[in-house]
């Protein structure tokens, strides 16, 4: 339920131009908070900065020099910053034939015909464009961020940090070894980062959706959105809005005692 409670506040919000990112604007601005929504996309930016009443930042988190500069202008310009939200992310795209193959050979394990299974190519296929864009966009950025953000909540002696993992972080997929190794590496980062800024008032934390029916999941078709539904205990797949009230908590003073906490929210995937 929307309230004052982040009135004043300065959120900064990566890749807040669709989907999860937009949701967490959403309801972080409806108590209060002035968002500044960095997209890649710098129309995706400007429509939901314009929507919450907040200003956008378009940049590419994976450009260090970028991050560093829009968090100094953020600080300058509002005089503080009370949360940052590690949200920019990719997924790989959807491959029909690679699916049909996974299904197939989930029939043959079953079957016990291990024999017959014919090998995915995931990881032998993959370039190091791939690899490297995906580490990039989502560990590296979050690194980034989290670095250019300490550098102005530390004096401050307060702040939070609300990084956005994924259940593949927890429970890795060969389909996309890359996107499960980055968001495992983002709840690594949460920890270690979180020990050495807790005695200094901040507070970081990761958030491990399950999937989420946004943008990122646009290139699946029914039968993939089927397949994943039929494992999650919940039998559907969350919304932004869902996940924006645990990001609501996270980044507000309810949650006082969590830093270096991992919140799974996956419909009982997890
Ligand atoms: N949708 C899901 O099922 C799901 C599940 C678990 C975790 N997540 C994570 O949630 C986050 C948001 O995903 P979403 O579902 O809202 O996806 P989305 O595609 O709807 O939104 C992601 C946004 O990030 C932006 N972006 C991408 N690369 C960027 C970069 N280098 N710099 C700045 N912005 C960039 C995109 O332009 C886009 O607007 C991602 O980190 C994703 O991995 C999503």
């Amino acid at each position: 339920m929307a309230n004052g409670a982040l009135q004043d506040h300065v959120v900064v919000i990566t890749g807040g131009g669709s989907g999860l990112g937009a949701a967490f604007a959403r309801r972080l601005a409806a108590d209060g908070a002035m968002i500044i929504v960095n997209d890649l996309d710098p129309d995706a930016a400007a429509l939901v900065a314009d929507e919450v009443g907040g200003h956008a930042a378009p940049f590419d988190v994976t450009d260090s020099a970028a991050f560093d500069t829009a968090i100094d202008h953020v600080v300058h310009h509002h005089g503080r910053l009370d949360a940052l939200v590690n949200n920019a992310g990719i997924a790989p795209p959807f491959d029909p034939d690679r699916f049909e193959r996974t299904v197939a050979n989930e029939m043959l394990r079953m079957e016990g015909r291990l024999d017959e299974m014919q090998p995915l190519g995931v990881l032998t296929s993959m370039t190091d464009g791939e690899w490297r864009r995906m580490l990039a966009v989502h560990l590296d950025g979050t690194f980034f961020g989290t670095r250019a953000a300490l550098r102005h909540m530390q004096p401050a002696r307060r702040g939070v940090i609300v990084n956005i993992a994924s259940v593949l972080g927890l429970h890795p997929s060969s389909g996309a070894p890359h996107y499960s190794t980055a968001k495992a590496a983002i709840i690594a980062l949460t920890k270690a980062a979180a020990e050495e800024v807790a005695p200094f008032g901040i507070r970081i934390n990761a958030v491990c959706p399950g999937w989420v029916d946004t943008p990122l999941l646009s290139s699946y078709d029914d039968l993939a959105k089927g397949l994943i539904t039929s494992r999650i205990p919940m039998g559907r797949m969350a919304t932004a809005e869902e996940l924006a009230e645990l990001v609501r908590f996270l980044a507000g003073p309810e949650s006082s005692y969590s830093t270096g906490d991992v919140y799974p929210a996956s419909g009982g995937y997890a």
